[in-house]
Order: structure tokens, then sequence, then C-alpha cells
């Protein structure tokens, strides 16, 4: 079943809902990420033995830890002897918007694919990930996870059952993600949302969906720019965010294609052309964000088609 013993794993940040596609889409990034180690052990069961960068925060448990659950999950459907132990070196911002959680989970259940002499489709991982984001926001929301373990701009056509859809994007398509020192619960920002949206709203929405993705797979920069505005979550959410309107402003005076709130918030990220242009907005945005006397962090990543990345097995 094995045929390795070590392995310490790169799972990317990501930002989901990319404007309009709340819960449904979302593109993985170079950085920031979480690094995970996994081993094999004598020792029955799966244990957590490390985590560090969370403040001590997260759970040691791993039935309640979001990168321990999905492995403990795996290990009881494939009866495997002995046990794993686990480290978990949190290296992005939790609470940030940038998918914290599914970093984490698709790390753990990746790494533990990443040991097997025959690794399992994709499509077979992402439940057990999926009860990591449960764990950790009680909603099994497939939009940070999908892109974290695919890689990649991706469309999560259904979580359950899984039918996650690869979307091709420009290569030049890049991301300048800014993170608040504020954080923000997925938990509480999901609680605020409008159970019902007029029809008016959710056909602007959906025919912005629509409009994405046929400007990302047509390499049509206008229509993405013109298909990324969120009419339905973003008015409810971007209150939350201090200075939102005025980034968002700066992002695009600045040239960026579209800009919204990454996940649930507080990071906000611009779409641009090129990194070049990215850059530019990154910094017009964190200026705003200065000026209101806000620290931030700012991210510039194309879209990373990679997804998880082995550094080291053995
Ligand atoms: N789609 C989820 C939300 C992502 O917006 O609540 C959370 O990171």
């Amino acid at each position: 079943m094995f045929a390795y013993n070590y392995v310490r794993i790169f799972a990317p940040a990501t930002i989901a809902n990319v404007g309009c596609g709340f819960d449904v889409m979302g593109l993985a990034l170079n950085e920031p990420g979480d690094e995970i180690v996994v081993s094999r052990s004598d020792k029955p069961g799966v244990r957590i033995t490390d985590i560090t960068g969370d403040g001590g925060l997260l759970p040691r448990d791993a039935e309640k830890n979001t990168a321990g659950i999905g492995l403990v999950k795996l290990w009881e459907k494939l009866g495997a002897e002995g046990g794993l132990e686990v480290e978990i070196h949190k290296k992005m911002p939790m609470g940030s918007g940038l998918g914290s959680s599914a970093a984490s989970a698709v790390g753990g259940v990746a790494a533990f694919n990443a040991l097997l002499e025959t690794p399992m489709p994709n499509e077979q991982l992402l439940p057990y990930i999926l009860e990591g984001e449960r764990v950790a926001c009680g909603t099994p929301h497939a939009d940070n996870a999908a892109p974290g373990l695919y890689g990649g701009f991706v469309l999560v056509r259904s979580s359950d059952p899984v039918d996650v859809i690869p979307i091709n994007s420009p290569e030049d398509l890049y991301a300048a993600v800014l993170h608040p020192h504020i954080e923000i619960l997925t938990e509480d920002t999901r609680r605020i949302l409008r159970k019902n949206i007029p029809l008016s709203l959710a056909v602007r929405q959906w025919a912005n969906v629509g409009g994405l993705i046929a400007g990302l797979l047509n390499r049509d920069y206008d229509l993405i720019s013109r298909s990324l505005p969120d009419v339905v979550i973003e008015p409810v959410r971007s209150v939350l965010i201090p200075g939102f309107d005025a980034v968002k402003h700066s992002a695009l005076d600045s040239g960026a294609l579209g800009c919204s709130i990454s996940g649930s918030g507080p990071s906000i990220f611009a779409l641009c052309r090129g990194e070049e242009q990215a850059r530019r907005s990154g910094k017009a945005m964190q200026q705003t964000l200065d000026r209101l006397e806000l620290e931030s962090d700012l991210y510039i990543s194309p879209i990373n088609n990679e997804g998880p990345k082995i550094l080291e097995r053995k």
C-alpha cells in the first residue's frame, strides 16, 4: 500500500468565490500556503505531533483538527496498520479569507496520498478534505478545497457528489491579494447572509458566472472584467471590512480587471492582466489601507496550476 514513509508537502492558499461565484468558484495561488509533514509510525491511529504558526489556537486532537480529520477518516476507510504522525506548519494567516483551513486539510490528505504506492484520484480525495472544512467552519463548501487540491481555476458544480470542473485560464492572469490585519471568521460572515435574494439579482449573478467562465476560456479580458462583479454577497459582507470601498476603487482606478472579497474576507483580491499590472494595483490598494492606518500584507501571484507540491519525500 505504501511506497514512502515520510513526506513534506506545500498546500496553497486559495481565493474562493472569485467575485460572482459564491461557493462555486475558486483559484489557487503560489503563495502563501501551509506546510504539512506526514510520517508513518508504529503507534496506532493518527496523531498530531507538532503545530507551529497558529499561536496555539488550533486543536491538537486529530478528530477536531482540519488537517487531522480527513486523515483519520482515510485511515479508518483503508484499514491500514500502524499509524501516522502529522506536523502542521501554518505559514499563512488564519481567518484571512485565503482558505487557511482548506490549505491544511488539502495538505494532510495530499500528503497521505503522496505516501501511497498507487495514489488516489482527486475526486476520491475531495470528500475527506471537506470533512476538514466541516470541522473548521461548519459548512463543507468546496470552493477553497477544490482549487487547493486540483490547482488552477475551478468550478465546483457540485460537491456531493463531487463534480469539479477545471477551467483553463490565461497564463498572464495575476492576482493581487491584500490581507488587512483583522480576523473574520467564515461562520460569522455566513450567518449574516440573506437566505433569499430577488430573482433580478440572481439573474445578474448567474449571467456573470457564465460570462466569467466564458471569458477565462476565451482569454477575453474585457469579458472577465465585466463578469467579475458580485451583486449578491459583496454588498452584505463588505461592511465588515474597513476601507473596502476605497481599496476597491483604487484597484479599479489603477487598471485592475476587477476587485472583490477573497472568500469570506477580510482579504481583498484584484485580478489583473500581467504581473506588472498586478504589482501596480496591489500597491495602490495597500497605499489606500496605509492612509487609513490599517496594516496589511500584499501577495502577488499568477494562478497556481500545480496544487499541492511535494517538497521532500523518503
Ligand atoms: N464560499 C465560502 C464563503 C468561502 O464565501 O463563505 C469561505 O472561504
